[in-house]
């Protein structure tokens, strides 16, 4: 799928994906807030992982319709759409890594860097599909 020479408007970036992208790394650093609340030794320590887990399911499910957004009106732009799907992927297996913290401690090792990948790809994607 190669960067076609399309009209500048064609090759700006497209409102929904931008929305949907941006919603998604609001949803990383949330994700970062919820997890220091229970981190912190907070009374309600079982509300903030729940909280967590479904802060999860609500970034993993805006990554995906973020992918879907670049496949229906930005599939000309082979770093977006290749990005996107990038997020997505990331985000679902930063969902199964915090789920199986439990019985393996050392998922954490892993779990939060990606967390902080996570954010820089969800801030660096808008960037590139704004790029002419
Ligand atoms: C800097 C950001 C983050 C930190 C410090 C963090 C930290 C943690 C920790 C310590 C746990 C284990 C909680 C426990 O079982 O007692 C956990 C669980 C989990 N994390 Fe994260 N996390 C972060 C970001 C994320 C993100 C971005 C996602 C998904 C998109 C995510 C998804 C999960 C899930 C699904 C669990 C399992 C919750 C459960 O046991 O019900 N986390 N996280």
């Amino acid at each position: 799928m190669a960067e076609t020479t399309a009209t500048p408007t064609a090759r700006r970036a497209h409102p929904a994906h931008s929305a949907l992208v941006g919603l998604a790394s609001l949803g990383v650093l949330l994700q970062g807030v919820w997890a220091g609340l229970f981190m912190g030794g907070s009374d309600d320590y079982g509300t903030w992982v729940e909280v967590h887990q479904h802060g999860a399911e609500a970034t993993v499910a805006l990554a995906a319709l973020a992918t879907i957004a670049a496949l229906v009106w930005l599939r000309h732009r082979t770093a977006v759409v290749v990005g996107t799907a990038l997020l997505f992927v990331l985000a679902l297996a930063e969902m199964l890594l915090g789920m199986a913290i439990d019985d393996a401690s050392w998922a954490v090792v892993v779990h939060v860097p990606l967390a902080m990948l996570l954010l820089a790809l969800a801030v660096w994607l808008p960037t590139q599909a704004r790029r002419g």
